[in-house]
C-alpha cells in the first residue's frame, strides 16, 4: 500500500467526518445508547479491509490483550454478540466442572440472554428477588441454595454494581461458579476493583448503545481460568480441537501428526466439543482498538452525567427513585433507572410524554421474564417472593446517560419531567 495514497484516504475521512458528523453529533432525539466514534475508527476499518484483513486476526488478539488488561482478568476471547458470550460462559463451565444438570440462581429481573444458556444446556433457574439497586443480593442467594445448586448467574444491572465480594465468597463455600454478566458494566468497581476481575468467567457486549463498541456488534468473555478459556475458545471457533489462533496454522506442530484412530487427520479439522462459530470479524476488533483506547473518557462523561442526573432527580424524590448504591460500589451506568414512586404517574403515558418530546426510554429489559411468553412453560423454581422484581417489571424505566448526553440535556430532560409532573398535578 502506498503510504501517502492512504495518508491522502486518512486525510479525506477526518474531513468527511467534519462535514458529514456520524449521527450522534446530529441528532437532537435523546437516545438511550449512541455509538460514539470519529474519523480514527473509521480510518481503523478502511485501513483493515484494505489490508485484506477481514476474518479474525491479530487485531483480535490484540484487542483481547488490551481488554484482558482493562478489566484485570488473564484471559479475554473475542465474540460476535453479548449473548454470543453468555452461552459460551455457560458452555465453558458445564465441560470444565462437568456438569450436565442441576440448579443455577438467577435473577428474572434482567436480559433475556443473561438467562437463556441456564435453560438451553439443560438446567434448571432458580429465581430469587432483586433489591433497590436492581441487582440480586447475598442474602437472596443464600436462601436459594440446595445441594443441587452449580452455579450463580446475574447482571450487574444498568451498570450498578452487585456485591459481588460478597457473592464470590458465597460461591467458594459452596463449591459454585460465577458467570458475571458486564455487558452494562464494564467500567463500574467494587471495592477498587473492576466489575468483570470477580466471576468464574464474566461477559461483556460491544452493542452500539455499550461503553464502547465494535462496528456494529461484538461481545467478549474473560476469565482468569485458563482452561476455561481454552473450552469457550474451541466452543467459539467450530468446536475444534486445536487452539491455534487464526493465521497461525501449525503453531501447536500437531497439524500434520494427528490420529482419529489409525487414521492420519489433518488437526485443523478436528473437533473436541459440539461447537458454534460466535467469531466477530477483524474489522470489528480494529474499530474495538481504537474505542478502547477512549473508554476512561467515555466512563467519566457517564459518571458526571450521572451526577447531573441526580441533581434533578434530588427534586422529583417525591415521585420517582433513583437507584440505590452498593456501600462498596461505584458504579458507570448504562442508563439510568427510575422507579414511579408516585402512584398518580402511568409509566406508558410518561414515556409517550417524553418521546414526543425526544427523548427516549427504555423498560429495564424484560422487567420480570417470567412474564414473558417464552418462559411460560420453563422448569424452574422461584425462591421467596419476587416482589421488588414485579415493581420494576410494572414501574420502572431506565434513560440514557452516554457521553453524547451533557448538561444542556439533562437539564432539558429536567424541565420536561418537570412539566408532566405539573400537568398530572393540574389534572388531578
Ligand atoms: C445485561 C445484558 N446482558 C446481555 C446482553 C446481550 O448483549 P448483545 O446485545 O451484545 O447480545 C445485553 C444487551 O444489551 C445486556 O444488557
Amino acid at each position: 500500500m502506498k503510504k501517502d495514497l492512504l495518508e491522502g484516504v486518512h486525510n479525506a475521512i477526518q474531513e468527511l467526518v467534519k462535514i458529514n458528523p456520524p449521527s450522534f453529533l446530529k441528532t437532537s432525539f435523546i437516545s438511550t445508547g449512541l455509538a460514539i466514534y470519529g474519523a480514527e475508527e473509521i480510518n481503523a476499518i478502511v485501513d483493515t479491509v484494505l489490508e485484506g484483513k477481514l476474518g479474525l486476526a491479530t487485531k483480535g488478539y490484540e484487542f483481547e490483550k488490551e481488554f484482558s488488561k482493562y478489566i484485570g482478568a488473564k484471559k479475554t476471547l473475542l465474540v460476535n454478540s453479548g449473548s454470543s458470550a453468555s452461552l459460551l460462559a455457560m458452555e465453558g463451565v458445564k465441560k470444565y466442572f462437568d456438569i450436565n444438570e442441576g440448579e443455577i440462581i438467577t435473577t428474572a429481573c434482567g436480559f433475556p440472554t443473561t438467562l437463556n444458556p441456564i435453560i438451553q444446556l439443560g438446567f434448571k433457574p432458580v429465581f430469587v428477588d432483586v433489591d433497590e439497586t436492581y441487582n440480586m443480593t447475598p442474602e437472596n442467594i443464600e436462601n436459594a441454595l440446595s445441594n443441587k445448586t452449580k452455579g450463580i448467574v446475574f447482571a450487574h444491572t444498568l451498570g450498578n454494581p452487585a456485591k459481588i465480594d460478597e457473592i464470590m465468597n458465597i460461591a467458594k463455600k459452596n463449591n459454585l461458579f460465577v458467570l458475571e454478566d458486564c455487558c452494562d458494566a464494564y467500567g463500574s468497581k467494587y471495592n477498587g476493583k473492576m466489575c468483570g476481575s470477580f466471576g468464574t468467567v464474566s461477559t461483556f457486549s460491544f452493542y452500539p448503545a455499550h461503553n464502547i463498541t465494535l462496528a456494529g456488534e461484538g461481545g467478549a468473555v474473560a476469565s482468569d481460568n485458563l482452561e476455561i478459556d481454552k473450552i469457550m475458545k474451541s466452543f467459539r471457533d467450530w468446536g475444534r480441537d486445536c487452539f491455534c489462533n487464526a493465521g497461525q496454522d501449525n503453531k501447536c506442530g500437531k497439524r500434520f501428526d494427528f490420529k482419529i484412530g489409525d487414521i492420519p487427520y489433518d488437526h485443523k479439522y478436528v473437533y473436541s466439543q459440539i461447537g458454534y462459530n460466535l467469531k466477530p470479524t477483524e474489522i470489528q476488533a480494529a474499530m474495538g482498538i481504537v474505542q478502547l483506547k477512549k473508554i476512561k473518557g467515555f466512563n467519566k462523561k457517564r459518571k458526571q452525567n450521572y451526577q447531573d442526573f441526580k441533581e434533578i432527580f434530588s427534586n422529583l424524590e417525591h415521585h420517582f427513585e433513583l437507584p440505590k448504591i452498593n456501600p462498596k460500589a461505584d458504579p458507570v451506568f448504562f442508563g439510568l433507572p427510575l422507579t414511579i414512586k408516585n402512584p398518580k404517574i402511568q409509566r406508558q403515558d410518561l414515556v409517550k410524554f417524553l418521546n414526543q418530546n425526544g427523548i427516549g426510554t427504555r423498560y429495564v429489559f424484560g422487567g420480570n421474564l417470567l412474564y414473558h411468553p417464552a418462559y411460560k412453560n420453563i422448569n424452574h423454581k422461584i425462591c421467596g417472593e419476587l416482589e421488588q422484581t414485579d415493581k420494576i417489571f410494572k414501574n420502572s424505566l431506565w434513560m440514557g446517560i452516554h457521553p453524547g448526553i451533557n448538561k444542556e440535556k439533562i437539564d432539558y430532560i429536567g424541565s420536561k419531567f418537570n412539566e408532566y409532573i405539573k400537568s398530572i398535578d393540574k389534572a388531578r
